[in-house]
């Protein structure tokens, strides 16, 4: 069965981003992206990587994992204030939002609709795994539909920032297995964990 799977990369202390919300991973950015962890993410995740970067590294074709990407609108609006409208044409994109009216590019998926309803119907459709990016607040709204979780847990604590879901999630504890873990030597781990 298709799966919903959160790949996110999370502080110490579960956060996804800093306060201000702005990606951590720019020039000038807090958060160190070590040349182990790029060269994981590239054997294990080539598809997670934005357009610009598969390009310069000579990455192209389909995904592992993942055929199609979901993400909210905040997420989607870093990359296309960096003038990225379509970070990763080479998977379905889909971008949930009540407020954008046009999409920015030809190929990327608004909707407004129910997220739930939308992710219980792209699993009907089957395929290969859905990547939901984040943020918070989407993956808030989709917290029982996740499937697996895979975090790329950075050696890093930043004390206050954007949470893995937002505080707005409904209390619902839930066990997870985990199912694959790899350490690598600048100290990240890469962790997942099955429902
Ligand atoms: N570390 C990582 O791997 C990672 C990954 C992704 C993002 N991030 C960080 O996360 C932050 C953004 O997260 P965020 O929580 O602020 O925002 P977000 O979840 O990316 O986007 C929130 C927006 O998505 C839409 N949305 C959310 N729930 C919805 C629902 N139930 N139905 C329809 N639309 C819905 C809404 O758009 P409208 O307001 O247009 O309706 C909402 O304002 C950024 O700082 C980013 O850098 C980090």
């Amino acid at each position: 069965m298709r799966k919903l799977v959160y790949l996110v990369a999370s502080t110490l202390d579960g956060f996804i981003a800093g306060p201000d919300g702005t990606d951590p991973t720019g020039p000038g950015g807090f958060w160190p992206i070590p040349q182990d962890y790029l060269e994981h993410l590239i054997a294990e995740y080539p598809e997670a990587l934005p357009v610009q970067a598969r390009e310069a590294l000579g990455i192209s074709g389909p995904g592992a994992h993942f055929d199609c990407v979901v993400e909210g609108r905040k997420s989607y609006e870093i990359g296309l204030a960096a003038g990225i409208p379509d970070a990763f044409p080479h998977l379905r994109h889909i971008v949930f939002s009540r407020t954008l009216t046009e999409a920015p590019a030809p190929a990327v998926e608004l909707v407004a609709d129910d997220p739930i309803t939308t992710i219980r119907a792209l699993k009907a459709q089957g395929g290969k795994d859905i990547w939901l990016v984040g943020g918070a607040q989407l993956a808030g709204a989709l917290y029982r539909e996740i499937d697996r979780i895979v975090l790329k847990l950075a050696p890093l604590t930043i004390g206050s920032g954007v949470p893995i879901f937002s505080a707005g999630a409904e209390f619902d504890p839930r066990a997870w297995a985990l199912t694959d873990r790899t350490v690598i030597p600048s100290g990240a781990m890469f962790l997942t964990y099955d429902r």
